[in-house]
């Protein structure tokens, strides 16, 4: 459930009409519902009731501050992959504590950051990654405590390009080195094993997977505390899917998840942490458009809208569906018509959806696209020079502008002419 409604012929975030924020902010802009976010994160947290558990947002699904010190302030902790994003959890003043820092690519000016900032624990993906870090705690006097993502080779049956359990993929130790690894990590100085890390892929709406791979964590957990390794944290990462078209069957929720989890790995007493991102972030925001053109074309009309693949990437990228609804509620029953409806990008690639039924909509119509809080800004780029889109953090019956429109000025400053140019 979210908190986008019709109330009054008008779809609202919480309380406040998207028309008043069009009006305001103009068009596109991304709205959040804080309420939404809130009640994502209280089912994961209820979810793992039963045990010890710290909830870990994937910052990368929705990155603003203000949305990371709502969650933060919530409990929530933080799943980081880059050293920007450790700054914005920390800007939102998320202690270091609750901070988990994931990603095969860390450099070592990103390790050395967190290590100084303070840090729950490191997943570490490759040798080469764990040699590096012993070096740099060494170096720095500190004792950092460290997982070891492994690769379970579970295939998590979701798009090829956001799977990432599979041996093909690039993430993770393959979960037969596991136990080689571990030994090589309890003679590193600076590094203190505390558990095992997972994530086989995002967008997952089946809970098959999750159980294969959790049931594999658990043998290694035993053969590892078997060796002699302190295996108290179980980080079991992210992935859960969440229902894009409304027409769809609804993918589990998070209760169901969290039952798996408790029947797989529940009997070893670790701490549990996840890692969701999409499931908190995505249907917690939409991105508002304008129509500006309708345009006939040969057996199609064109619906031409403000926003483009730069503001929202997904359907180009992975062809992904978003319903797109429009923001003045049409009468009942009114006519349903097919459109294509594209971006105003020079490529025709900028295409959010083909042949989409929707009613009657006119030029200078506002439309929304649903279930784009996560992956959706956070993805966004300044392609045909076209400024990032504006956040809005809609709370009650208040809302903020939480990232400001950049002006046309500010986007072509940071551009420099070189002085033999001049
Ligand atoms: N943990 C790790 C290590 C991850 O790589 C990810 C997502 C997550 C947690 C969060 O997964 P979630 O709960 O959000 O599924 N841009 C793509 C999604 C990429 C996901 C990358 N990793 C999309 O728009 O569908």
């Amino acid at each position: 459930m979210d908190h986008f409604l019709y109330r009054d012929g008008v779809l609202h975030a919480e309380d406040v009409p998207l028309t008043e924020i069009a009006r305001h902010v103009g068009t596109p802009a991304y709205v959040y519902s804080a309420a939404t976010l809130l009640r994502h994160f209280k089912l994961f947290d209820d979810a793992l009731a039963w045990g010890p558990h710290l909830v870990c947002y994937a910052v990368k699904a929705a990155s603003n501050v203000a949305i990371l010190k709502l969650l933060g302030d919530a409990g929530a902790g933080m799943d980081v992959v880059s050293e920007g994003e450790y700054r914005r959890a920390r800007a939102a003043g998320v202690p270091g504590d609750r901070i988990v820092f994931s990603g095969i690519g860390k450099t070592e000016t990103e390790m050395r950051h967190v290590l100084a900032g303070g840090v729950r624990q490191i997943n570490l993906e490759s040798e080469p990654e764990m040699r590096l870090l012993s070096r740099i705690a060494t170096e720095m006097g500190v004792t950092v405590p460290v997982t070891v993502r492994v690769n379970p080779d579970v295939d998590a049956k979701t798009h090829e390009k956001i799977a990432t359990g599979k041996s093909e993929n690039k993430f993770g130790i393959p979960i037969a080195k596991a136990r080689a690894v571990y030994a090589e990590i309890a003679t590193l100085p600076g590094l203190r094993v505390v558990g095992i890390d997972v994530h086989i892929g995002s967008q997952l709406v089946d809970l098959d997977p999750f159980r294969q791979a959790y049931r594999k964590v658990a043998d290694l957990t035993e053969a590892l505390r078997a060796d002699g390794h302190s295996i108290e944290r179980l980080d079991l990462g992210g992935g859960l899917g969440i229902p894009y078209a409304r027409s769809n069957l609804a993918p589990p929720v998070p209760q169901e998840y969290g039952q798996v989890i408790q029947e797989e790995v529940g009997h070893l007493g670790c701490e549990i942490e996840i890692e969701p991102g999409r499931l908190i972030a995505g249907n917690a925001g939409i991105l508002m458009t304008q129509t500006i053109f309708i345009k006939e074309g040969e057996g199609r009309d064109f619906l031409i809208v403000d926003a483009a693949m730069n503001d929202l990437i997904r359907p180009a990228m992975y062809g992904a569906h978003h319903d797109i609804v429009p923001v003045i509620e049409p009468a009942p029953g009114a006519e349903q018509q097919p459109y294509d409806i594209v971006g105003p990008v020079c490529e025709s690639g900028d295409t959010f959806a083909k042949g989409r039924h929707m009613p009657q909509v006119g030029s200078g119509d506002l439309i929304a696209f649903r279930s784009a809080g996560a992956y959706g800004s956070v993805m966004a780029s300044e392609y045909n020079s076209r400024p990032l889109v504006p956040e809005v953090l809609v709370q009650g019956d208040h809302y903020a502008v939480i990232r400001a429109r950049p002006t046309f000025d500010e986007m072509i400053s940071r551009d420099t002419i070189p002085e033999w140019l001049d």
